[in-house]
């Protein structure tokens, strides 16, 4: 099942009796960690409620395509490009002569038309209707179209009669859906990578702050999400979106990024990647109100903020540590030492002196360093870097 967190399914629902299933399935599908969004037919609406199934997925329930209102919000395109599977559950043979012959009268045969990702059906109706010789011709149509069948299964049925037709039950349809993806590199694995800088204030307007950008962070979280992980972003300032499928949680202060890295691992997390700037120092005491200009010197006292790096490499549920060292002279030789004081089991480390690498640059070289090893990662965009580490990180941290 771990192969669905992340996973956007569109859960197409037609009109049979087995819609009411599709509520539940829902529910399956996100507690694995998919994302849902549900488009209905109109026949299906005549069999559950779209509120029902807009309650059970928290989002709007598409079921009409000629609605410039609904197109304004997330149309049809939109939607067929957003999954990475349509499921549909129940398919009713209506429906699946409707797919066979490629018509677009309705919002969810028109995606299943416009969609990259593989189409999988879970057929539900009457045992003589899918014994019909239509729905028969149809089926070898759908599998030749590499369209995925899901069932159906055979027992007694809502009609009174016994045999082939009935849904397969939500939990069936859910591991059938898992084995459409295959296993990636983090697949099942909860990241947690920091970001950006952090700011600490001198008073209610000014602040001590560093030029990172948090554009490596923002990278590596992609990369990692692409892997099939669960990633949590937790982002000081920066002016960046949100990669998709990525969790973010916004910190202003190191302090504050240090009490949201604990929870986090106090939650649980298999990796924790360090690549924030976080201040070393923040003012020993805040002005409540903004310091006025009026002596020729005034003096800044700072104390040191938590390592927080370190605090999690400590932390009784230790995930795999992975920091990172930006220097400006000695690269190579200070991250090694920072790789073993602060018991890292990975560290990379970039020379920021110029201006084509690092701290606000969209491109990055790494030298990443582990105990026993090292691997050189040349000067790319920060989206390659990326990929690379987290499939360096995956491979040690199987080991
Ligand atoms: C009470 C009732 C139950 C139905 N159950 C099914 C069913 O389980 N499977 C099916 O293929 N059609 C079933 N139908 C027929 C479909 O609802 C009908 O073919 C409809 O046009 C399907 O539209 P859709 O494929 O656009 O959702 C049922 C009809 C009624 C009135």
């Amino acid at each position: 099942m771990h192969r669905l967190v992340n996973k956007r399914i569109l859960l197409g629902v037609t009109g049979g009796i087995a819609a009411y299933k599709a509520a539940d399935l829902v529910r399956r599908l996100q507690d694995v960690g998919a994302q849902v969004r549900v488009v209905m037919t109109q026949g299906a609406c005549e069999f559950i409620t779209p509120l029902t199934m807009q309650a059970l997925s928290g989002h709007p329930v598409h079921t009409t395509l000629l609605d410039p209102t609904a197109e304004a919000a997330m149309g049809h395109i939109e939607l067929a490009r957003w999954a990475d599977l349509v499921l549909i559950a129940p398919a009713s043979a209506n429906f699946m002569a409707r797919l066979a012959h490629g018509h677009g009268n309705d919002l969810l045969a028109t995606l299943c038309l416009a969609t990259g990702a593989p189409i999988a059906i879970a057929p539900a109706m009457n045992q003589q209707m899918w014994a019909d010789t239509s729905t028969q011709k149809n089926l070898l149509i759908l599998q030749e179209k590499g369209i995925k069948i899901f069932g159906p299964g055979s027992g007694s049925q809502a009609c009174g009669e016994v045999g082939a037709g009935r849904m397969l039950e939500p939990l069936e349809i859910l591991q059938q859906a898992a084995e459409v993806f295959d296993y990636q590199l983090l697949t099942g694995k909860h990241v947690v990578i920091t970001a950006g800088p952090t700011r600490e204030a001198i008073d209610p307007v000014r602040y001590i702050t560093n030029k990172s950008s948090g554009k490596m962070g923002f990278a590596l979280a992609e990369a990692a999400a692409e892997a099939g992980a669960r990633v949590t972003l937790i982002a000081g300032p920066v002016n960046l979106p949100t990669p998709s499928r990525v969790d973010r949680v916004d910190v202003t202060r190191a302090t504050e990024m240090y009490d949201a890295c604990m929870k986090a691992v106090e939650e649980g997390c298999d990796v924790f990647v360090a690549t924030a700037a976080v201040s070393d120092y923040r003012p020993t005491v805040t002005a409540d109100h903004k310091i006025k200009k009026s002596t020729e010197e005034i003096h800044l006292t700072l104390v040191k903020n938590p390592d927080i790096v370190a605090s999690v490499a400590e932390h009784a549920k230790r995930p795999f540590t992975v920091g990172f060292a930006a220097e400006t002279r000695d690269v190579v030789a200070y991250a090694q030492g920072k790789l073993v004081n602060k018991k890292l089991d990975m560290i990379a480390t970039n020379d920021v002196s110029g201006s084509n690498v690092g701290f606000n640059s969209d491109n990055n070289a790494l030298t990443v360093i582990w105990p026993g090893g090292h691997k050189v990662l040349p000067l790319a965009s920060k989206a390659q870097i990326a990929k690379q580490l987290i499939e360096l990180i995956a491979i040690r941290y199987k080991d």
